[in-house]
């Protein structure tokens, strides 16, 4: 049976998932799609979070990584305010970064700049973020 539908209104009808069911629900029983590969960041560690035996990288992916890995909001925002001052889109990415001190990435993640909200010691315990620190600076204090 065909059924006309007024055109105008058939992008309303799509998007309510009603003109095309079977885009809007997967089949029944089916598994859900794969997560996209932006959300991977590594999982929460085990262990006591005030004497992190965790890898800096697992810290560094799990409490700042999803703002701050490839297509995070962090990345975005440091590209903006970067590219225009000659610094390369690379150099977006913190890990990328040679010129971070262990001070100045522990106040900006105390006391929050800009954009990024600051990260309290339940989001991010000192033992923790000592690690990411030394981890981003490289070795700079
Ligand atoms: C909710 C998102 C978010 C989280 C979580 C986050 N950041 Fe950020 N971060 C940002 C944004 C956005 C900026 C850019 C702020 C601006 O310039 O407005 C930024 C900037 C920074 C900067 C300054 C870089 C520069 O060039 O001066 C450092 C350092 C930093 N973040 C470290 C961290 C660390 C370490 C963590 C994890 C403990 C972290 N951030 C977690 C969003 C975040």
């Amino acid at each position: 049976m065909f059924v006309h539908i007024p055109t105008p209104l058939l992008p309303l009808l799509v998007m309510l998932g009603l003109a095309m069911p079977s885009l809007a629900m997967p089949p029944e029983g089916s598994a859900p799609p794969p997560m996209p590969t932006y959300q991977m960041r590594a999982a929460t560690p085990d262990g006591d979070r005030l004497n992190s035996t965790a890898t800096a990288e697992t810290l560094f992916s799990n409490h700042c990584g999803y703002c701050h890995l490839p297509y995070g909001m962090g990345t975005t925002v440091l590209m903006m305010r970067r590219m225009p001052m000659g610094a390369s889109p690379a150099s977006a990415l913190l890990t990328n970064r040679d010129d971070l001190t262990v001070d100045y990435i522990k106040a900006v993640v105390r006391q929050g700049i800009g954009a990024m909200p600051r990260q309290t010691r339940v989001d991010i315990t000192d033992s923790e973020l000592a690690k990411v620190a030394d981890f981003l600076a490289g070795g700079s204090q």
